[in-house]
């Protein structure tokens, strides 16, 4: 049996600037990880199961467009094997999916890695090669994925990102004092393509507003990441306000992600932003350990179905 994990992300600051060559910073989600066990098979084929999804295929009858078979296509043709021995995936994972938290490129994620490990060719899965099929994978969810959760996920790190030819600026940084955040789910489930997709269509009919917008996005990324380095953790509240402010304007929040924001501010958080592609999902508010409980239960009132608490340290 052969199994491997990979964490969800949270975008602090950037998403969808990130995707027009802004710089974004995103954390993994290690509580909350999707899991692959790859077993070896008696029975002919590629069974694959996915109990959260109710689904349990061969290979040969999943549809064009199931996400674990396209992984499985991926990493086939990257080691350059006719024929794959016959096995048994199975898929779990605790990240829900369509909420921001980067559950599909975690869940490819986990399955190329399990896989490498069960074709004898784990020396193959560095984060490096990990990364770059689970963003052949995204390609084919998302449309024009920017590459940072691909990233996230599979280096497992904090990271200041930026989308750039001939290859992705990747840098680690360092976090000087915590940063107690809550992520709450509206419960909403939305898709990363159709927001990124009206994002772009946005886009091309007013290319001077949106540059500018996204110029401001990477204008607060820069400056979060100076506040993070420092230890300035006051200074990120209000950016992260900006932060939301634009990503309104850009059309991608919602009432509920609004409603929730308005709620942590009003509870004492420093800041509250939403977090990945928005029109749903997921909003994070930064709290001391003193507001955490206060913000938590407005979170709570105001609607969230869930609210997690994690430490950046
Ligand atoms: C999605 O997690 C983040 C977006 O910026 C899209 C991307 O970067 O590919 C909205």
């Amino acid at each position: 049996m052969f199994s491997a994990s990979a964490p969800g992300k949270i975008i602090l600051f950037g998403e969808h600037a990130v995707v027009y060559g802004r710089p974004a910073i995103a954390v993994p989600l290690t509580q909350l990880r999707a899991t692959a066990v790859v077993t070896p098979s008696s029975r002919p084929g590629i069974r694959l199961i996915a109990p959260d999804l109710g689904q349990d295929v061969m290979l040969t009858d999943a549809p064009p467009d199931d996400p674990i078979a396209a992984v499985i296509r991926q990493v086939q043709t990257a080691v350059t094997l006719p024929t794959l021995p016959h096995m048994t995936i199975t898929v779990s994972s605790q990240i829900p999916i369509a909420s921001g938290l980067g559950s599909g490129a975690a869940i490819t994620a986990a399955v190329v890695r399990a896989l490498a490990e069960f074709l004898g060719l784990a020396h193959l899965a560095t984060p490096a090669w990990v990364s770059a099929l689970t963003y052949e994978v995204e390609k084919i969810h998302h449309g024009t994925p920017s590459g940072i959760d691909n990233t996230v996920v599979a280096y497992e790190m904090p990271v200041y990102f930026v989308r750039q030819q001939p290859q992705n600026h990747i840098e680690p940084f360092t976090v000087a004092r915590p940063l107690h955040l809550l992520v709450a789910d509206t419960g909403v489930r939305s898709s990363t393509k159709i927001a990124v997709g009206d994002v772009r269509r946005q886009w091309q009919e007013h290319p001077a507003k949106f540059e500018a917008l996204f110029d401001g996005c990477g204008r607060i990324a820069q400056a979060a990441r100076a506040a993070i380095e420092t230890g300035d953790v006051a200074a990120l509240g209000p950016l992260m306000q900006e932060n939301h402010a634009l990503l309104q304007e850009m059309t991608v929040s919602s009432p509920e992600l609004d409603r929730l924001v308005t709620a942590a501010i009003a509870a004492g958080a420093l800041g509250a932003k939403l977090s990945g592609a928005g029109r749903g999902g997921n909003m994070i508010a930064l709290v001391t350990p003193a507001t955490a409980t206060a913000v938590h239960n407005a979170l709570l009132t105001a609607g969230a179905k869930s609210v997690l608490a994690t430490t950046l340290a």
